[in-house]
């Protein structure tokens, strides 16, 4: 097992476009083992997800799971999955308001995301699936395939007043934010076409 140090922003690997993995690529051990270490890293500090940028590598890889995690009581349960190449589809334009923080940003903050989406991938075995996701998940969905193109949540925070440190929303904000997220936990549910 292989936890990595988390590139924290201002690194200019966090903002790289990914390149896509190429089948070829994917078998090898490099790229099985570049997986396994999203999984380990994400998991040793109770991440929603990661995304390969986050450990200095610019393939495009990312990986979500939720189950039980204790830095995010509220958020539905998601299946550990490894995202290869993932291609985004929105699917019409309902937003949330979401709030977020990231493992490589000590801030967290308010920011739009889209209710419901569809995404096109490959797992670590090369198997392609396409999967919508809706709400919350669809939201963590976003968070990671962002980091593929470079993009942190600092650009999609609309108001610099909501971002606050981790302790600080947890303390001023985590109860009423529960609360406003209430539809969009609702609506969570990934579902394979
Ligand atoms: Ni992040």
């Amino acid at each position: 097992m292989t936890v990595n140090r988390i590139c924290q922003i201002g690194d200019p690997v966090l903002r790289v476009s990914t390149t896509d993995v190429t089948r070829e690529q994917l078998e090898t051990r490099d790229v099985q083992a570049l997986v396994d270490d999203l999984i380990d890293s994400m998991r040793s500090v109770q991440g929603a997800g990661i995304a390969a940028p986050q450990i200095g590598s610019t393939l495009s890889i990312c990986v979500i799971g939720v189950d039980g995690n204790e830095r995010y009581p509220y958020k539905p349960k998601i299946p550990l999955t490894v995202l290869v190449n993932p291609k985004l589809i929105v699917l019409d334009d309902e937003t949330y308001p979401n709030n977020e923080g990231c493992l490589s940003v000590p801030l967290r903050g308010d920011l739009p995301r889209f209710m419901n989406i569809e995404v096109a991938s490959m797992d670590r075995f090369g198997v392609e699936s396409v999967v919508v996701y809706r709400g919350l998940t669809a939201g963590t969905v976003q968070h990671e395939v962002d980091h593929l193109a470079g993009v942190l949540i600092v650009d999609r925070i609309v108001d610099s007043r909501s971002m606050s440190t981790w302790e600080n929303f947890k303390v001023h904000d985590l109860a009423r934010f529960v609360e406003r997220i209430q539809p969009a936990i609702d609506a969570t549910e990934p579902k394979v076409l």
